[in-house]
C-alpha cells in the first residue's frame, strides 16, 4: 500500500490566455504562423483554474495586456517566498514589458517588488524545495540573477545548468512533489547537475523523455493532488504507485508556445 500523502491549500496567480497567439519564437516549441486557437486555449486554461479551485485552492488573476501573447505563463513573472517578491527580468526583449503588469498586480496586493538586476524568469527557474531554491541557468536565467535570489531570501541556492533547448526553463524539467521531494528528467541537465540531484534528492522520482516532451515535469503539486498533462502516462502511473494523486489536465493549445501547467501557475507563498 503506498502511503497517503498530505496536501495543503495553495495560493496561485494565474493570468487568462485573452491575447494568446504564437507571434515570435524564443524557444523551440514556437512555430510563428502556426495556427493557434484561442478559444481553446481559454477553455484548457478555465479547466485547470477550475481544477485548483474544486481541490481547495485559492485562485487569483493578473488582468492580460492585449499584446503580449506569453503573459499566461505566470510562473516566469516571479518568485514568492515567504511573502516576498523577486521580480522577473525576461530574456527575450518580446516579454520584458510583462514584468510591470505583474508587478502592479504584486503592489496592488501588497508586496514590495524586488525588481532583479540580471536576467530572471521567476519560478520558470527558480523552485524552492527543500530549504533550498533549485535554479535553472543555462537559456534564461543567469548565475548572477541565482546570487541575488539567495541574498534576497536568505537560503541556499543550487544552481543547476540545463543543457537541451527543448527543456529551457527549470519547470520544463523538474517540479516539487512536496516540501522535500521532486521529480525530474536526467536528460535535460549537464552530468555535475545529474550527480548533485542525485546526491540531493535520493529518492526523487526519475521521469522519462517521453513523460518530459508530454509537459509532465511542467506539474502543480499541493503535496497530494499533482496536477499534470494527461500524456505524461508513464509518470502518471509512477506517481500514483507512490500514493500522490494524480489530477489530469490538458493544455495542448498552451503547448504550441512551449508551455504548460506549472508556466501558467505562480505560486503565492505566505
Ligand atoms: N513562450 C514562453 C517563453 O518561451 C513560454 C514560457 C513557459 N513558461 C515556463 N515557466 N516554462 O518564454
Amino acid at each position: 500500500m503506498p502511503a497517503t500523502r498530505e496536501g495543503r491549500p495553495r495560493r496561485y496567480l494565474t493570468c487568462e490566455p485573452r491575447f494568446f497567439e504564437v507571434r515570435y519564437a524564443i524557444n523551440p516549441w514556437m512555430r510563428p504562423g502556426a495556427p493557434v486557437d484561442t478559444a481553446l486555449a481559454r477553455a484548457q486554461w478555465q479547466a485547470l483554474v477550475r481544477a485548483y479551485r474544486d481541490h481547495g485552492h485559492t485562485v487569483e488573476h493578473v488582468p492580460p495586456v492585449p499584446g503580449l501573447p506569453d503573459m499566461v505563463f505566470a510562473a516566469n513573472a516571479a518568485l514568492v517566498l515567504g511573502g516576498r517578491v523577486l521580480g522577473s527580468r525576461f530574456h527575450a526583449p518580446e516579454r520584458r514589458p510583462e514584468s510591470a503588469a505583474y508587478e502592479l498586480w504584486f503592489k496592488e496586493a501588497g508586496h514590495e517588488v524586488h525588481p532583479p538586476r540580471a536576467t530572471c524568469e521567476g519560478e520558470g527557474d527558480l523552485v524552492p524545495v527543500a530549504g533550498r531554491i533549485l535554479a535553472g541557468t543555462g537559456f534564461r536565467t543567469t548565475p548572477e540573477a541565482h546570487a541575488e535570489a539567495r541574498a534576497l531570501f536568505g537560503v541556499p541556492v543550487t544552481g543547476l545548468r540545463l543543457t537541451d533547448p527543448l527543456f529551457y526553463h527549470l519547470d520544463t524539467a523538474l517540479f516539487a512533489l512536496d516540501d522535500e521531494n521532486i521529480a525530474y528528467y536526467p536528460g535535460a541537465f549537464d552530468p555535475g547537475s545529474r550527480a548533485l540531484l542525485a546526491r540531493l534528492f535520493p529518492e526523487a522520482v526519475l521521469a522519462t523523455r517521453a513523460d518530459a516532451l508530454a509537459f509532465g515535469l511542467n506539474s502543480v503539486s499541493d503535496g497530494r493532488h499533482v496536477f499534470i498533462a494527461p500524456g505524461a502516462r508513464e509518470l502518471i502511473g509512477r506517481l500514483s504507485g507512490l500514493g500522490y494523486v494524480p489530477v489530469p489536465v490538458e493544455l495542448s493549445e498552451l503547448h504550441k508556445a512551449g508551455g504548460g501547467i506549472k508556466c501558467c501557475t505562480q505560486e503565492v507563498r505566505p
